[in-house]
């Protein structure tokens, strides 16, 4: 055999071993195709869910395709459709509008036998979803009412103290279960008196803040603080979630909160964000809830593993979340209150931040 036959039976045969590998890898390997549709990449919560989930589900042999829909109800849509069609076996989906019509897009994913997995909020009005991950969502709002029942020390004091009362996003369920939570707390205070709602609004309607955006909630806080605030001081504000605080900040900043005469308002949040952190350390957010989202990736990649080995997925909520057509299983994460006296030990010491990343 001459030498140039052999090269190129060498050349064959380092081609066919390479593309045998290659089939050999793919059906090998992969366990299943996941589609994770998480609904923005403009709070940094939903970029940490995405990648953990991605990184997990690869990690154990799955294939993934991650997308965001940046708030746009018809991405989201569009990007479960491409993901059906490019044969997914499950779907982690955190919607943006969870009342926006996904339940014709679950349908066609059900009669492929898709599996869907409900992310951190709730799909309504769909029969077809096999599980939810979340955390204790009432428990959130209780965490920062309670903040506010002891930063202000309402038991003890006589008051009256100011609060203003923001709520999440009217199309998420969760953002009713945090309402519902800190006003479980609350209330009886505003009843009797100790809280003073100077504008009135007291109603999740009358503090809503459509797709949690920041930027409006500044725009009412502005409202609020020339309407009803000239004369008076601002002692509390319930913020459900950090991205509402940071504009809440802006805007009592504006008028001159945030120093010694006038110090801040004791101010919630929640997701424990890295511009809250900060904002906790230099003393203008008081504090945060931090949900961990290592923890809830797990959830859902516990869940997805078990419906596609045909298992039951380990849940401990069959009552709370009733979604219009079904009460959906449910695996519910505690939330933990952080603010500057423990978010050294709960978010540095469980590697969540860096202190570098914290400018410390
Ligand atoms: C909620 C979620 C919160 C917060 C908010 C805004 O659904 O539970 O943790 O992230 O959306 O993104």
């Amino acid at each position: 055999m001459g030498k140039k036959t052999l090269s190129i039976i060498l050349l064959f045969v380092i081609i066919f071993s390479l593309a045998g590998c290659g089939v050999e890898k793919t059906a090998g390997e992969s366990k299943g195709f996941i589609g994770i549709s998480m609904p923005t990449k403009s709070s940094e919560r939903w970029v940490k869910d995405g990648e953990n989930m991605k990184q997990m589900f690869e990690e154990l042999g799955y294939q993934t395709d991650l997308q965001y829909a940046e708030d746009i109800i018809e991405n989201q849509t569009a990007q479960i459709e491409n993901m059906i069609t490019k044969g997914v076996d499950v779907l982690v989906i955190a919607p943006i509008d969870d009342r926006s019509g996904l339940s014709s897009v679950l349908e066609r994913a059900n009669k492929r036998g898709i599996k869907v997995i409900s992310y951190d909020r709730l799909i309504q009005h769909s029969k077809y979803v096999d599980y939810y991950a979340t955390f204790d969502n009432f428990k959130v709002g209780v965490l920062q009412g309670t903040y506010i029942e002891e930063k202000l020390n309402l038991k003890e004091e006589e008051g009256p103290f100011n609060i203003e009362i923001f709520a999440g996003s009217p199309d998420d369920n969760n953002a009713y279960f945090f309402f519902d939570g800190a006003m479980s707390i609350l209330m009886p205070y505003i009843d009797s008196g100790k809280l003073v709602v100077q504008s009135g609004q007291t109603k999740f309607q009358q503090g809503a803040t459509l797709r949690w955006d920041g930027a409006l909630a500044q725009s009412r806080m502005d409202n609020l603080l020339s309407a009803y605030y000239s004369s008076e001081r601002v002692d509390a504000v319930l913020s459900p979630y950090d991205g509402i605080s940071i504009g809440v900040i802006s805007s009592l900043r504006g008028v001159g909160y945030g120093s010694e005469d006038q110090p801040m308002p004791v101010i919630t949040g929640q997701d424990a964000e890295l511009a809250s952190i900060k904002s906790i350390i230099n003393e203008r957010q008081t504090q945060t809830v931090f949900k961990d989202t290592r923890e809830l990736a797990k959830k859902a990649v516990e869940m997805a593993s078990a419906l596609l080995n045909g298992e039951q997925a380990e849940v401990n909520d069959t009552e709370t979340y009733h979604n219009g057509e079904k009460v959906v299983p449910a695996y519910l994460l505690k939330p933990v209150s952080v603010d500057k006296t423990n978010y050294d030990s709960v978010l540095v010491d469980s590697g969540y931040y860096t202190e570098e990343q914290l400018g410390q």
